[in-house]
């Protein structure tokens, strides 16, 4: 879809480009929600996949710190640097993050950082991907993060 959008000059908006907010890093396994959020049924949210898929979080966390930056910004950041077609619109109730959030069209990551970031993602799928354990549920979970934006882009 990516190629034809390009050829076409036809602009992408990845869906939920801050994972719902799990890429914030201000969700972990812990994190309970309530019965209106449908975050709660999906199955990237489940315990398991949050776990999973921290250590992409610990390493937009990483980079963030370097750039005086929070994880939030950097996967915006990272969204951005892929693609001049690829626009990502986060949702936010705060005016805060709003401001937060335009602000990661400032970063620039070097692309040591981008290669970081991707392999990461791969890493983490992997690792479900592989594990005889793994269910399907459980393996669209890890897909659902950053990695499934990263397994259309490469
Ligand atoms: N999800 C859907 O069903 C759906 C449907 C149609 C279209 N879309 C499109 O998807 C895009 C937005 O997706 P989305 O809202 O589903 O998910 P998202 O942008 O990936 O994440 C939104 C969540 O992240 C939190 N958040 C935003 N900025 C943050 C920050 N800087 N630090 C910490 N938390 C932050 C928000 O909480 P707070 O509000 O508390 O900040 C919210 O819970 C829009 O383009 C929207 O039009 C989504």
């Amino acid at each position: 879809m990516l190629p034809t959008c390009e050829e076409l000059g036809i602009g992408f908006v990845p869906y939920s480009p801050l994972g719902r907010g799990f890429l914030s890093g201000k969700i972990d396994e812990t994190t309970t929600f309530g019965s209106n959020d449908n975050r709660s049924t999906l199955p990237r949210f489940t315990p398991e996949a949050r776990k999973a898929n921290q250590p992409v979080v610990r390493l937009l966390e990483e980079i963030g710190r370097k750039k005086g930056a929070t994880s939030a910004q950097i996967a915006l950041a990272w969204l951005l640097a892929q693609k001049p077609r690829i626009v990502p619109i986060p949702g936010t109730t705060k005016l805060r993050r709003l401001e937060e959030n335009i602000s990661a069209a400032a970063i620039d990551l070097t692309a040591g950082d981008l290669r970081h970031i991707q392999d990461a993602i791969c890493f983490s799928y992997s690792i479900w991907s592989i594990n005889p354990l793994t269910s399907m549920r459980q393996s669209q979970g890890i897909r659902c993060e950053l990695g499934c934006c990263a397994r259309i882009l490469v």
